[in-house]
C-alpha cells in the first residue's frame, strides 16, 4: 500500500467560509466582511456573516469530525479576529475561540493545522493600504507572533499563506475577489515584493516563538496542464508549462510565488519577463524569504487549465462532454499525480496536500441522506492517483479534502457545495454526507479500500 503509516488524512476549512460571528466579541471587519456587504460583489447578495456559524458550533463540529475519524484538520484564524485592528491590542477572546479548538481537536484525536492567512485582511489594514503598504510584512509577522505565542505548544504545523495566486492574483490584479482591486504591473510588482517578505519574517516569527519545532509551509495553487501522453517529450513540455511565468497572468501561476521562497531567486522566465523591474532584496532578505521550509503545500483542482481561455471555449486536454464539476472545473485526476511529482522535482520538499475536492449538486434526499456519489467518485480517482505519485517515490505527508463541511464559495456565495458535512443554512443542520462515511472508510484502511474496485473485477 503506498501511503505511509503516518499519513495525516484530513479535512479543510477557512475562517471567512465558515465561522460566521460577523462582529462578535470584539472582532472587526476584515475586507471579506466589508465588501460582501456592497451591493453585487457576492451573488444573491450573500455574506459571511452567519456562513456555518461555526464559532459558536465548533464542539459539534469537531466531533463530527473525530466521527470521520480526521488525522489532521487544517483550519485558517480569522486575524480580525485576534487583532481587530489588524496590529496593537490583542483581542484576547478571539485568540482564546482558536485555543479551545484546539485543545477539542487535540482531545479528539485530530492535529490542528493553522494557516495564518486565507485571504481575509483585517479592513483597518486595508485601509492603510493593504498589501501594498511597505509595512505590511511587519503587521504580518507580528499578527504571526501573537498567533505562535498562544498556539504552538499545542499546532505543530503551520501555514502562512493560502493561495497568493488568488488573493493577489484574483484580488489586486484582476479585480474578481476581495478588495476587487485592478492594479497596474509596478504596484503588483511592489505587492509581491511585500507578500515574499512578509511570508519570511512570518516563518522567522514562527520559528523563534515555537514552543515546539514546527514544520511550516504554504498553501499556493497554480496551473498544472497535463501531458498529453506519458512521453518523456509531453512531460516535459507539462513540466515546463507548469512553471511558466505568462505576461499578464503570471500572479496566477506557480514559479512566481514559489521560486523565490523555495529556490531563493526569480526564475529565468520572471527575469525575461522583468529585467531589473523585479523586486530586488539585500542578502539577509533573501535568507529570509528562502529560509528552509518543511513541506510544499498544494491546493489542487483541476489540470488543464489555461491562462487566458482560448478562443474556442474549450481549455486544453478538455473534450465535448468531459466530466466538469458545478463549478466547471474539469475532472482530471491525473493532476493530483503530476502535480506532486512536478513540485517534488522542481522544489525537492515533501508534499502536503492542503485542499482537493470538488463542487456538487448536493441535497438531502427523501431518506435524510446525502447521496453524494461523484464526489465519492472523485476521491477515489484523485486518491489513486496521489497513490500512484507515491510509489513513484514522491514523499506525501497529508491529504486534506476541502473541505470538511458546505460553506460561503467566495464571491459564488453558498450555492456550490464542497462539503463531506451537509449544512442547511436555514437550520444549520448538518448531515454526514455519503462522501464522509466513505472516507471515514479509507482513513481506517490507510487507503487500502482504495484498491478493492481492483479484486472485484
Ligand atoms: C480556496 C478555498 C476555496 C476553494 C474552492 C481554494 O481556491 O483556498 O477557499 O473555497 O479553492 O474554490
Amino acid at each position: 500500500m503506498p501511503f505511509p503509516k503516518d499519513f495525516l488524512w484530513g479535512a479543510s476549512s477557512a475562517a471567512y467560509q465558515v465561522e460566521g460571528a460577523y462582529l462578535e466579541d470584539g472582532k472587526k471587519e476584515s475586507i471579506w466582511d466589508h465588501f460582501s456587504h456592497e451591493p453585487g460583489r457576492i451573488v444573491h447578495g450573500e455574506t459571511g456573516d452567519i456562513a456555518c456559524d461555526h464559532y459558536h458550533r465548533w464542539r459539534e463540529d469537531v466531533a463530527l469530525m473525530k466521527k470521520i475519524g480526521l488525522k489532521s484538520y487544517r483550519f485558517s484564524i480569522s486575524w480580525a479576529r485576534v487583532l481587530p485592528d489588524g496590529i496593537g491590542r490583542v483581542n484576547e477572546k478571539g485568540l482564546q475561540f482558536y485555543s479551545d479548538l484546539v485543545d477539542a481537536l487535540l482531545e479528539a484525536g485530530i492535529e490542528p493545522m493553522v494557516t495564518l492567512y486565507h485571504w481575509d485582511l483585517p479592513q483597518a489594514l486595508y485601509e492603510q493600504g493593504g498589501w501594498k503598504n511597505p509595512d505590511s510584512p511587519k503587521w504580518f509577522e507580528a499578527y504571526a507572533r501573537v498567533v505562535a505565542r498562544r498556539l504552538s505548544d499545542r499546532v505543530k504545523r503551520w501555514i502562512t499563506f493560502n493561495e497568493p495566486q488568488m488573493f493577489i492574483g484574483l484580488g489586486l490584479q484582476i479585480g474578481a475577489m476581495a478588495p476587487f482591486e485592478q492594479n497596474d504591473e509596478d504596484t503588483v510588482l511592489r505587492i509581491s515584493r511585500h507578500f515574499y517578505l512578509a511570508h519570511g519574517r512570518a516563518v522567522s516569527a514562527l520559528r523563534q516563538e515555537g514552543k515546539q519545532p514546527l514544520m511550516i509551509g504554504m498553501a499556493p495553487t497554480g496551473d498544472v496542464p497535463l501531458p498529453r501522453s506519458n512521453s518523456p517529450e509531453d512531460v516535459e513540455a507539462a513540466r515546463k508549462a507548469s512553471f511558466a511565468v505568462l505576461p499578464g497572468a503570471y500572479t496566477l501561476g506557480n514559479s512566481w510565488w514559489a521560486d523565490p521562497i523555495f529556490l531563493g531567486r526569480f526564475s529565468s522566465e520572471a527575469e525575461a519577463l522583468f529585467g531589473n523591474r523585479l523586486p530586488r532584496f539585500t542578502r539577509e532578505e533573501w535568507d529570509m524569504i528562502a529560509q528552509p521550509l518543511d513541506f510544499y503545500g498544494f491546493n489542487v483542482y483541476q489540470g488543464a487549465v489555461s491562462y487566458p481561455a482560448p478562443q474556442d471555449g474549450y481549455q486544453e486536454d478538455a473534450y465535448q462532454g468531459s466530466p466538469k464539476t458545478t463549478l466547471d472545473w474539469n475532472v482530471t485526476p491525473e493532476v493530483m499525480y503530476y502535480a506532486p511529482k512536478f513540485f517534488y522535482e522542481r522544489y525537492g520538499k515533501p508534499i502536503m496536500i492542503t485542499e482537493n475536492g470538488m463542487a456538487g449538486m448536493d441535497w438531502v434526499s427523501l431518506d435524510g441522506h446525502v447521496h453524494d456519489m461523484q464526489r465519492i467518485d472523485f476521491l477515489h480517482r484523485y486518491l489513486l492517483s496521489l497513490g500512484k505519485a507515491i510509489e513513484d517515490g514522491v514523499p506525501v505527508l497529508g491529504y486534506h479534502h476541502w473541505s470538511i463541511m458546505d460553506n460561503l464559495e467566495w464571491s459564488r456565495g453558498y450555492d456550490p457545495r464542497f462539503g463531506l458535512i451537509y449544512v442547511d443554512y436555514r437550520t444549520q443542520k448538518r448531515t454526514l454526507k455519503d462522501s464522509a462515511a466513505w472516507y471515514a472508510r479509507v482513513i481506517q484502511t490507510n487507503g487500502e479500500n482504495l484498491y478493492a474496485h481492483e479484486h472485484d473485477e
